[in-house]
């Protein structure tokens, strides 16, 4: 796991984007797994500025996104399927049918998930992005997950359900499942990049570092990954032990 500490998410974000875009220019059919939440909106952002001056190509990019809320619509302002359009896909040239993300709403789950690892067998993962929950889950693989899950249903931890109350209308609004990526699949990435920001995730960061892997951590599982690059600001990492200035 190489651990790389920006001084800012700015910095972060922006390395982030060029590792991005390199892996879209070195591989002719590339397939990028996405997460959705506050931190990769900056790097979007700078996926978006590159694509409007540089030209960067996604008639090619297929993408994953890791997860979605069970009994949203799609179109809901909250599902992750609308998260994506508003933040990254509608800014690009990447054709929709190219885009999977799994569905938690209109069709049956099991039917859901079926689709889903079909499509991630026919497209394995190139880059694999991931941001990082402060219980320490990657996707929505909650603490206790196994590592040995793929694509699956998953009751949302009340610290998931407390800090993502602040995208709806109240706490009681959050749904309380999703459909998510398995830990499993997550590893079978070629490469992965994990990126946190904020004091709120060195707790987090910390366990996924310096603690054994325990299912009690999810992210923990990334140590058994032999192409991990962790991108924290300074806040994320200021509980580790040693510095690791990028
Ligand atoms: C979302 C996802 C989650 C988030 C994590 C951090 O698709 O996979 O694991 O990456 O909850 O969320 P933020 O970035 O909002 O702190």
């Amino acid at each position: 796991m190489k651990l790389l500490v920006f001084d800012s998410v700015d910095e972060m974000s922006r390395y982030a984007a060029e590792k991005t875009v390199q892996t879209i220019e070195t591989n002719q059919r590339p397939v990028l797994g996405l997460p959705t939440g506050d931190t990769p909106l900056k790097l979007y952002q700078y996926l978006i500025d590159d694509h409007i001056h540089n030209h960067t190509d996604y008639s090619d990019v297929v993408t994953f996104n890791l997860d979605e809320y069970i009994g949203l619509d799609s179109k809901d302002y909250n599902s992750y399927h609308a998260y994506m359009q508003r933040h990254l896909f509608r800014h690009l040239n990447i054709p929709l049918e190219n885009t999977f993300i799994p569905k938690g709403n209109g069709i049956p789950l099991s039917k859901a998930i079926e689709d889903y690892e079909s499509a991630l067998e026919k497209h394995p993962i190139d880059l694999q992005i991931l941001g990082i929950g402060a219980n320490g889950h990657i996707g929505f693989n909650e603490p206790g997950t196994s590592f040995e899950s793929t694509t699956h249903v998953i009751e949302l931890d009340p610290i998931t359900k407390e800090n993502n109350k602040k995208h709806f209308p109240s706490r009681a609004k959050v749904p309380n499942k999703a459909i998510t990526m398995g830990i499993h699949s997550i590893l079978q990435a070629k490469e992965i990049m994990l990126l946190a920001s904020g004091t709120n995730k060195a707790e987090a960061v910390q366990s996924m570092v310096e603690a054994p892997p325990t299912t009690e951590c999810p992210a923990s599982a990334l140590k058994l990954h032999n192409k991990v690059t962790v991108l924290l600001d300074k806040e994320a990492a200021k509980l580790l032990k040693e510095e690791h200035p990028c």
